[in-house]
């Protein structure tokens, strides 16, 4: 791990970190639960196990005053209606916050409180995002030929609680209709 400041950089076509301490990659058997369509996702799932993302790390020490950061990028696809998405979480210190900054594709930031306010983000490059404490988040990609690719940074000390996502998922969902992402309330909610 780096001991004095240092650059690195992010370059297109595919925004890979030019260094980078871990690669981590999420197929669909990694996402069960998560899709509404869960016929869907088993037959997907019997016919192979596609990745969906990918996440970039450059490791720090998991202590407050650091920052996190990262790429992160979900490829393009479908699950039934519902675009490929990352599994979200919450932090683990809730009252964390992330910055997100779109540097390819087009998508969409789903967010929810544990109170149950609800916010989703378009997603498009140049754009900033600010995740508040508290927010849970999950990056959509709403384009089906096309990688999301977003810049991401944290605090340190943040962790991640993926156990709550899990049991209950979020309370929207983007999903294709006609075509065209639309934002609907998910009717599993709270029911895995
Ligand atoms: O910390 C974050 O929010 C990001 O680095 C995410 O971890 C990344 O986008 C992958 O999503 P998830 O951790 O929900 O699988
Ligand atoms: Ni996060």
């Amino acid at each position: 791990m780096k001991t004095v400041p240092f650059t690195f950089e992010l370059a297109g076509p595919d925004f890979v970190p030019s260094t980078y301490d871990n690669h981590i990659q999420r197929r669909l058997s990694a996402m069960k639960g998560q899709y509404l369509d869960q016929a869907a996702y088993a037959a997907m799932l019997a016919e192979g196990d596609p990745l969906l993302y990918e996440v970039y790390e450059l490791q720090r020490p998991t202590v407050a005053g650091e920052l996190l950061h990262g790429i992160s990028i979900v490829h393009p696809g479908l699950v039934g209606d519902e675009y490929n998405m990352t599994k979200g979480h919450f932090h683990e210190v809730l009252e964390t916050g992330e910055i997100y900054y779109c540097l390819k594709g087009r998508g969409f930031m789903v967010m929810e409180t544990p109170e149950g306010e609800t916010a989703v983000e378009p997603l498009f490059p140049g754009r900033v995002l600010y995740v508040l404490p508290r927010w849970a988040h999950r990056s959509v990609n709403a384009s089906l030929d096309e990688d999301l690719v977003t810049f991401f940074v944290y605090p340190g000390n943040a962790g991640h609680d993926y156990g709550t996502i899990e049991k209950q998922g979020f309370r929207k969902l983007v999903v294709a209709q006609d075509g065209e992402p639309a934002i609907v309330d998910n009717p599993r909610w709270g029911q895995p």
